[in-house]
């Protein structure tokens, strides 16, 4: 896919409908992370990393606060689908990855598709930004559970760095610079 798959449409409509802090512990900079956590997993899971970002702007974009809300993945899952044909184009196949890698994240479980467990390891790497360092025996893939792969994530969480703005200038105009500039930090 050489289109950027998060554009400014998309963007403008996940703000319309998110319900919550821009700037919380759920919000665009934990996206951010997402993305930047999924993308560099990718390579080693075999995931699609288009739909790891489409996972990592929708997962949380329906939770209606920020504690415990246990079907906000499959309220994400339906939202998904509302988009799919307009701001969202992603064939049979990917979406249903999506769709279950939505509908499953806050499950726990740690079995499934490579690209479901990318999405959901990415999201779990970013348990430092509430004071939560992440598990490897709660981690999906083997390239998550490297050591220096949670540290560098946990750092990241920490300094709740990778802030919006940056994410959202950048896949648009870039959609995979943050790949390329995973090992700099
Ligand atoms: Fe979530
Ligand atoms: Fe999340």
């Amino acid at each position: 896919m050489s289109q950027p798959v998060i554009t400014k449409a998309l963007i403008a409509a996940l703000k319309g409908e998110f319900a919550l802090d821009w700037q919380g512990i759920h919000g665009a900079g934990h996206w951010a992370r997402v993305r930047h956590n999924g993308l560099q997993l990718s390579p080693t899971t075999g995931a699609v990393p288009h739909v790891v970002e489409l996972f990592a702007v929708l997962h949380d974009v329906k939770r209606r606060h920020d504690g415990f809300d246990p079907i906000h993945g499959e309220r994400a899952a339906e939202f998904a689908l509302s988009l799919r044909g307009t701001l969202l184009h992603l064939d049979n196949r990917d979406f249903d990855l999506l769709v279950a890698a939505c509908t499953g994240h806050s499950s726990g479980s740690t079995s499934g598709d490579p690209t479901v467990l990318t999405c959901w390891d990415a999201d779990r790497l970013d348990l430092g930004r509430v004071g939560v360092v992440p598990k490897a025996t709660r981690l999906c893939t083997s390239a998550a559970r490297d050591p220096r792969i949670i540290a560098a994530a946990l750092a990241r969480s920490r300094q709740r760095s990778l802030r919006e703005t940056t994410f959202f200038s950048s896949c648009e105009a870039h959609p995979r610079k943050v790949t390329s500039t995973l090992h700099q930090e």
